[in-house]
C-alpha cells in the first residue's frame, strides 16, 4: 500500500496521500489532517486535502483512489481556499464538520437535524456523509456532499430540487483548471411548470435538454440507447397532496459494471457537459459523450418558429408554414429574428377559428412560459389551447402509452430543432384559413387529392370538378338562404344554442366525445355546463345536407313529442355548422345489441317485444298521429336509440319529409335511405310512401329476431339476404331456425311466430300488400289469425353489392350501415 501511495506521490504531487491506513470513518473525537485521508471501504474513494492543476493552495475534497487526475469529484472548501497546510476536519461542539485552519473556520455543514452520536463517513458511492451511529438509512442522513455537488455528477447522484426543503442540486463549473471556485457554467433544472435542465453561462441560456417526456428528454432522444448507463428522470409527489411535487431530479446510474468508473462534469474550458469512463488500458478518462452535440443543440441559435437541421445547409430553417421575420438578414444567415406566421393569428374573431398543425420529430420549445396538467387529454388541451389567444401550441406532456397529458406553450415558441423522427408531436396555432368548417374540409381535400394523385390523374379531375361543384353549391346556399332561416327559425319555440357552448360541451368535437355517425354527420356526446348530457348531430358541409334539409328537420322535430322519438333539445346555426342538439341516450343504438353476440344476451325476448312495440308506436306516431304526416325513410337500427330503461326512441328525422294532410306518396330524384333497408319501389324507382317505412320496419323486425343484418347473410348462406331466408323457411314451416341465440331461452315462441308472420307481411313486394302501421300494431297484440303473406321484395342483389356504393363521392366510410343521400338523376 506504501508503494502504491508513493506512486500516486510521484505522479500527482498536488495530491498528498495518507501515509498510514485510512479508515472510511471518522468519529467526534477523530480529525483529518493534511495529509491524512480517508478511505472509502472498498477503496474507490478517497478524501483529503489536495491543490489543483498549478495552483498550491488547498482545498478539502474527495477523488477516485485509482485515478491519477487532479481533478476532485467534490470540493467543500471551493470559494475558501486554505494558505498552507494548516487545515483541519474535525467535528465542531454543535455537532457539525468543520473546516478549520488554526482557529478561522473555512467551511462547515449546518444542519438543523442534530445528529446524537454523529459520525462521518465516506460511501463506496462518493457520497460524503454525517449520520448517526449504526443508521444507514440515506433519508435520516443529517448531511451528506450529494446534495451540494461542484462540478461533477456521479453514478446515483440526484441532479434538480428537493421542494420540501428549498435544496437545489446542481452543477457549477471550476472557474479554471487552476481554481475551483464556481465558473460561468451551470448546470441545473429550472422549475417551470414543464420542467428542463438548462446549461447556462451566467445568466443566459446556452442548451437546454428539453422536457422529460416519460421516456427521455425532449432533446436528447438517442441517448436512451447505450450500453453503459441508464438514466432516470423522477418526479415524487406528497403522499397526502399527491398533486404536491416533493422532489423533481435527474439521475444516472451504470448498467451492468459497476466498476465501470463513470463520471458527467461541466467542463469549463470547452464550455460543455462531458461524460467520461475511465479506461483502465489507457490510464486516462475517455470522453464517452458532449453536451451540446452539434451546433443546432447551441439555445435559440434559429431564432423562433425555426427549425435547426444539422444535416441541411443552411441549418436553420422556418417550421412549414412560416417566413423570415426578416428575409433580408435571414438570406445573410443572421437567423437570430427568427420566423413569424405569414397571417396574424385570428383568434379573436369568433366565426374564424385558429387551428393547429402538427409538427413531427421537434424538440419542443423552450418550456419557460408553459402550463401543464397531467391528467386531461390531447382534445381537452387543444380546446384549452384554442380558448387562450396567448396560447401558440400544445403537446401530451407524457408520450408513453399513447400519449397522456397536456402542455401548453404561451409566447413565441423558441429553440426548436429537428430530428428525424419523434414520438412527442407538437401542435402549433396557425391562422383559421377560411371558416371553421372550411378549414376542415380543405383539410381533408388536401388528404384526398394525396390520395388521388397516387390512384392516377383521371382520379384528380373527378374529384376536383367534384370539390368545385360542391364548394360552388355550399356558397350559393349559404348565401341565398341565411337570412331566409333565421326567419323561419324565429317563430319556432326552441333553444338556440351558441357555437361555443357545443365546442366546450363536446370537447371540440373531440373524437373521444364521437358517439356515431348518422345520416348526414357525426354525432358527439356532450356535457352541458349544467352537467345535462346531450347528443350533438354536427351535419357535415360536405354531405347531402342543405340549408333546405336542416331547415325541414329542426321545424318537424321541434313539433313532435311522443315518448318513442328522440327529443330535441335545441339546434345552432353558424356560418357553415349546422348543429342539431337531443337528448342523450345512455344505451346508446339497437343495432350495437342485437348484432352482438355478448349483448345480445342482454336483451331478452321480454325486452325485445317491448322494443319492437315501441318503434311501431313511434312510427305510427308519425304516419298517422302528429299533426303532419311523416316518412321517415331511413328507419334501422342503428336509428333507434335505448334510454336508460331500454325503452326505444327512433331518431334522425334528417331526411323525413313533411306532406300536408292526405298526401301519402311522393316521387323525388333524391333517394335518401340505407341499403338493406329500403322498400324496392323506393330504392328502383325513387317512389315513397308511409308503406316504404312499413317495409323498413319489417326488416327491423326480422333482424331483432334473428340478431343478423339483413345485408349480412344470416347462416352462411350465400344467394340469400336475411329476407329470402326468412322466407324460404317461411315456406319450410321451419321460421323457428330464425330466431337468434341470444334469446333461446327466453322467447315466448307464438309471440316470436307472429312477430316473424308481421314481419313478412311488412316486406311483401307490393306496396298495397303491406299493412300499415296501425295494423301492424293490432296484429302484434292480438291473437287473432293474419293473412298469408306473399313473396317479398327480394333487394336486388346490384344494390347490395360494395362495387355500387363506391360510385358514391361524398362516402369516406366502407360502413354499410351508411345512408345512402345522393343518387341523381334517377
Ligand atoms: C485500485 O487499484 C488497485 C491496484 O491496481 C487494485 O488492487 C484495486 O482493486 C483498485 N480498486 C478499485 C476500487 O478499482
Ligand atoms: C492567505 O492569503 C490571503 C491573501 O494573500 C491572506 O489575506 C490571508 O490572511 C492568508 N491566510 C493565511 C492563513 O495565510
Ligand atoms: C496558524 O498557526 C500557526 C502555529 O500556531 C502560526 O504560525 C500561523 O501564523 C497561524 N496562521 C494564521 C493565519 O493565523
Ligand atoms: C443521435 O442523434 C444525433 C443528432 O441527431 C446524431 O448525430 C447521432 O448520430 C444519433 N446517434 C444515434 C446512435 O442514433
Ligand atoms: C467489469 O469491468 C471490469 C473492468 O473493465 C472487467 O474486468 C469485468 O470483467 C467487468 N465485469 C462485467 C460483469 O462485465
Ligand atoms: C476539459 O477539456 C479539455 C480539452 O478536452 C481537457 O484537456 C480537460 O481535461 C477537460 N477538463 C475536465 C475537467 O474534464
Ligand atoms: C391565458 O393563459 C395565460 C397563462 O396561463 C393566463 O395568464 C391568461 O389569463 C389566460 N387568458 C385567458 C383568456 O384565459
Amino acid at each position: 500500500m506504501e508503494i502504491f501511495s508513493f506512486l500516486i506521490f510521484i505522479v500527482s504531487y498536488m495530491l498528498v496521500p495518507s501515509l498510514k491506513i485510512s479508515a472510511a470513518t471518522l468519529s467526534v473525537s477523530q480529525y483529518v489532517t493534511d495529509g491524512e485521508t480517508l478511505v472509502s471501504n472498498s477503496g474507490v474513494f478517497e478524501l483529503g486535502f489536495f491543490s489543483p492543476g498549478k495552483s498550491t493552495k488547498r482545498y478539502l475534497g474527495i477523488w477516485y483512489k485509482n485515478i491519477t487526475s487532479d481533478r476532485a469529484v467534490w470540493v467543500a472548501n471551493r470559494e475558501n481556499p486554505i494558505n498552507d497546510s494548516s487545515g483541519i476536519l474535525t467535528f465542531s461542539t454543535t455537532g457539525n464538520l468543520e473546516l478549520r485552519q488554526n482557529d478561522s473556520v473555512v467551511w462547515s455543514t449546518n444542519y438543523k437535524k442534530q445528529a446524537q452520536n454523529p459520525v462521518a463517513e465516506l460511501l463506496d458511492t462518493g457520497n460524503f456523509v454525517v449520520r448517526n451511529e449504526g443508521d444507514t438509512d440515506p433519508e435520516t442522513y443529517s448531511w451528506q456532499s450529494f446534495d451540494y455537488p461542484s462540478d461533477t455528477l456521479l453514478p446515483g447522484m440526484k441532479l434538480g430540487w428537493d421542494l420540501r426543503t428549498g435544496l437545489e442540486r446542481k452543477l457549477t463549473s471550476w472557474k479554471s483548471p487552476d481554481d475551483p471556485s464556481a465558473g460561468d457554467f451551470s448546470w441545473g433544472l429550472m422549475l417551470h411548470n414543464y420542467p428542463e435542465f438548462y446549461l447556462m453561462i451566467g445568466t443566459h441560456k446556452y442548451y437546454r435538454t428539453g422536457p422529460w417526456n416519460g421516456l427521455h428528454f425532449s432533446g436528447s432522444s438517442n441517448r436512451t440507447l447505450n450500453p453503459l448507463y441508464e438514466f432516470k428522470y423522477v418526479t415524487t409527489n406528497d403522499l397526502i397532496y399527491a398533486s404536491n411535487k416533493v422532489e423533481m431530479f435527474y439521475s444516472f446510474s451504470l448498467i451492468k459494471n459497476s466498476s465501470i468508473v463513470m463520471i458527467v462534469n461541466i467542463n469549463e474550458t470547452m464550455s460543455d457537459i462531458r461524460t467520461q469512463v475511465w479506461s483502465e488500458v489507457r490510464q486516462k478518462l475517455l470522453i464517452y459523450e458532449t453536451t451540446p452535440r452539434d451546433y443546432c443543440d447551441v439555445y435559440a441559435v434559429c431564432g423562433a418558429y425555426a427549425n435547426c437541421r444539422i444535416t441541411d445547409a443552411p441549418a436553420c430553417n422556418c417550421l412549414e408554414g412560416f417566413k423570415p421575420k426578416s428575409p433580408q438578414e435571414w438570406s445573410s444567415m443572421d437567423w437570430s429574428q427568427g420566423c413569424v406566421r405569414p397571417k396574424p393569428l385570428s383568434c379573436q374573431e369568433i366565426d374564424y377559428m385558429d387551428h393547429f398543425v402538427k409538427y413531427v420529430g421537434l424538440k419542443v420549445p423552450d418550456t419557460t412560459y408553459t402550463w401543464l396538467d397531467e391528467n386531461i387529454n390531447l382534445e381537452e388541451c387543444r380546446l384549452k389551447c384554442l380558448n387562450n389567444c396567448s396560447c401558440m401550441a400544445f403537446a401530451n406532456s407524457d408520450i408513453r402509452g399513447g400519449g397522456s397529458g397536456c402542455v401548453l406553450w404561451f409566447g413565441d415558441l423558441i429553440d426548436i430543432r429537428q430530428y428525424p423522427t419523434g414520438e412527442q408531436d407538437l401542435y402549433i396555432r396557425m391562422p383559421a384559413k377560411e371558416s371553421i368548417n372550411q378549414e376542415e374540409h380543405g383539410h381533408n381535400s388536401v388528404k384526398i387529392i394525396i390520395a388521388t394523385t397516387i390512384a392516377g390523374i383521371s382520379g384528380i379531375l373527378s374529384f376536383c370538378i367534384f370539390v368545385i361543384y360542391r364548394v360552388r353549391r355550399s356558397i350559393a346556399d349559404n348565401f341565398k338562404t341565411k337570412e331566409n332561416i333565421e326567419r323561419q327559425l324565429k317563430d319556432l319555440d326552441l333553444p338556440l344554442f351558441d357555437l361555443l357552448t357545443i365546442t366546450t360541451a363536446t370537447y371540440n368535437f373531440s373524437s373521444n366525445s364521437k358517439i356515431g355517425h348518422g345520416g348526414f354527420g357525426p354525432v358527439y356526446k356532450g356535457k352541458l355546463a349544467d352537467g345535462q348530457q346531450i347528443a350533438v348531430k354536427r351535419l357535415s358541409s360536405s354531405s347531402g345536407q342543405g340549408i333546405t334539409e336542416f331547415v325541414t328537420e329542426v321545424k318537424l322535430i321541434a313539433k313532435l313529442q311522443h315518448r318513442n322519438l328522440v327529443k330535441l333539445l335545441g339546434f345552432c346555426i353558424k356560418r357553415q355548422e349546422k348543429i342539431l342538439v337531443y337528448e342523450y341516450m345512455v344505451n346508446g343504438s339497437l343495432d350495437s345489441f342485437i348484432f352482438d353476440k355478448i349483448k345480445g344476451k342482454f336483451l331478452d325476448w321480454p325486452r325485445r317485444f317491448h322494443i319492437i312495440f315501441g318503434i311501431a308506436r313511434g312510427l305510427l306516431y308519425l304516419h298517422q298521429d302528429s299533426r303532419l304526416r311523416i316518412i321517415h325513410r331511413d328507419l334501422k337500427a342503428s336509428n333507434v336509440l335505448l334510454d336508460e330503461k331500454l325503452n326505444p326512441k327512433i331518431s334522425d328525422f334528417g331526411m323525413a319529409r313533411a306532406f300536408g294532410g292526405d298526401q301519402t306518396e311522393g316521387n323525388t330524384n333524391r333517394v335518401v335511405g340505407t341499403y338493406g333497408y329500403m322498400a324496392p319501389e323506393y330504392a328502383v324507382d325513387g317512389l315513397f310512401s308511409i308503406k316504404s317505412d312499413v317495409f323498413s320496419f319489417g326488416i327491423l323486425l326480422l333482424e331483432i329476431i334473428c340478431g343478423n343484418k339483413n345485408r349480412a347473410l344470416c347462416h352462411g348462406n350465400q344467394t340469400l339476404n336475411l329476407v329470402g331466408y326468412a322466407w324460404t323457411l317461411w315456406k319450410e314451416q321451419n321460421v323457428l331456425q330464425l330466431i337468434d341465440s341470444s334469446i333461446k331461452d327466453s322467447c315466448v315462441i307464438p309471440e316470436v311466430l307472429r312477430c316473424i308472420h308481421v314481419s313478412l307481411l311488412c316486406v311483401q313486394q307490393y306496396p298495397e300488400d303491406r299493412p300499415s302501421m296501425t295494423l301492424v300494431i293490432q296484429m302484434l297484440g292480438s291473437e287473432t289469425d293474419l293473412i298469408e303473406p306473399k313473396e317479398p321484395g327480394f333487394f336486388p342483389r346490384r344494390f347490395s353489392d360494395e362495387g355500387n356504393l363506391s360510385t358514391i363521392p361524398n362516402h369516406m366510410s366502407s360502413n354499410e350501415e351508411l345512408t345512402i343521400t345522393a343518387l341523381n338523376g334517377r
